[in-house]
């Protein structure tokens, strides 16, 4: 397949001029599901053949890497967006009642949710996603919703440590105990990664530690929801136990950004979980400032960030957070690739996974310049067209 007439292609390749490794006037040939060339128009190389796609002088890039989403549950909470929107505060707790009705739904109730939210993510570029469980929060529950994520994608993170389930309140430390024992032994072998709610509300730095240590343990890469609601100690968490992401940083304390950096966790930001709940903005400035490298995510997920559309987050870290254009759509793509420690998505080089978005826009800019309108007119997903 050619992909051809694409008037700026960002390609996030550092061999290429600029943070985007933007090439004007662009043509790009895949091969089955991989990036075979990539180059400017008149120098497409012989013997490509196949379909071609008509970009119509649009931009191109990467399609978006969404690393952080909760898209496996059932229930509604509606109520409790509209009690927070009438002034009530956000609490952890909220958590527990998705949990209720996850647990009573059946695997094809759950999975034609998932799939839903998936495919209304791949319509806004989406074109790899990780999924956490975490509203199981038994070990039976914790493993079906592992498995039901993994037919969805292959970045599946272990959320047991999410809070505290309800036939252990009172005794969080037995439930830690859970989390690392039993339960990380159902669900280990179903997973990729770990995360824990690092937080008031769900669990301590100690109870956090011990629940990331036994996954390491067991072989799995780390993250964590860090300082979402208050400072509090998850990022230094994330820096100690080398954590490959910590997730929200909406409030950090003094050195944070720095440890982050410097111990090579990506900082993923989730914008519209801040939006939802009328938290402040994370300070991306005082992490990008600390050399420290950016992600931006949904954190798809029925309490505090219902939306699978990556452009709006685009937009929100541009305009409320200060990020640049160029800065957004790279930490939308690559960023969010090395959150996940992927290497084949998040660019457009050859050998890469031929995940691409044709924009109805003449530049990436568009998608903070005009924010909420659907300018994704194409997606590709490993060498087919998806939508479009
Ligand atoms: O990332 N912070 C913890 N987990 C989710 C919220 C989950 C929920 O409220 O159901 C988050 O914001
Ligand atoms: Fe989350």
């Amino acid at each position: 397949m050619l992909v051809e007439h694409i008037g700026e292609l960002v390609t996030n390749d550092p061999a290429r001029d600029g943070a985007l490794g933007i090439v004007r006037d662009a043509a790009v040939a895949i091969d089955g599901e991989r990036i075979a060339w990539v180059g400017a128009r008149g120098a497409v190389p012989e013997g490509v053949d196949g379909p071609r796609v008509d970009a119509r002088g649009g931009a191109a890039l990467p399609g978006f890497v969404d690393s952080h989403t909760h898209l496996v549950f059932a229930g509604d909470r509606t109520a409790e967006f509209d009690a927070r929107m009438r002034g009530e505060r956000y609490e952890a707790g909220g958590i527990r009642t998705t949990v209720a009705a996850t647990r009573a739904a059946s695997d094809n109730e759950l999975r034609a949710n998932a799939r839903r939210l998936r495919d209304e993510a791949l319509r806004t570029g989406t074109t790899h996603i990780e999924i956490k469980s975490g509203y199981g929060l038994d070990v039976d529950d914790e493993a079906r919703l592992l498995s039901l994520a993994g037919e969805l994608t292959d970045d599946v993170t272990f959320l047991g440590g999410h809070v505290v389930a309800p036939e252990y309140a009172g005794k969080p430390d037995e439930y830690v105990d859970l989390v690392g024992g039993e339960m990380l032994d159902a669900c280990a072998p179903l997973a990729r990664w770990a995360d824990v709610f690092c937080e008031r509300g769900a669990f301590d730095e100690d109870q956090s530690r011990a629940i990331l240590t036994a996954a390491k343990e067991r072989g799995l890469g780390l993250r964590i929801h860090a300082n979402q609601l208050e400072p509090g100690p998850g990022a230094r968490l994330a820096a100690e136990l080398g954590a490959a992401s910590a997730d929200h940083l909406t409030h950090l304390g003094p050195g944070d950004a720095e440890s982050l950096a410097q111990a090579g966790v990506v900082a993923t930001l989730v914008p519209v979980a801040d939006l939802s709940t009328r938290s402040p903005w994370p300070d991306a400035r005082a992490l990008l400032d600390a050399g420290a490298t950016v992600a931006l995510a949904t954190d798809c997920n029925p309490g505090t960030s219902f939306t699978t559309n990556m452009p709006v987050v685009v937009a929100l870290a541009v305009t409320a957070m200060r990020m640049t254009p160029a800065e957004a759509v790279w930490s939308a793509t690559a960023g969010s690739a090395r959150a996940l420690q992927r290497f084949d998505v998040g660019t457009l080089q050859q050998g890469a996974r031929a995940d691409l978005v044709i924009l109805d826009a003449p530049s990436h800019v568009h998608l903070a310049y005009r924010p909420g309108v659907p300018l994704v007119r194409t997606v590709i997903s490993a060498g087919a067209v998806v939508h479009g």
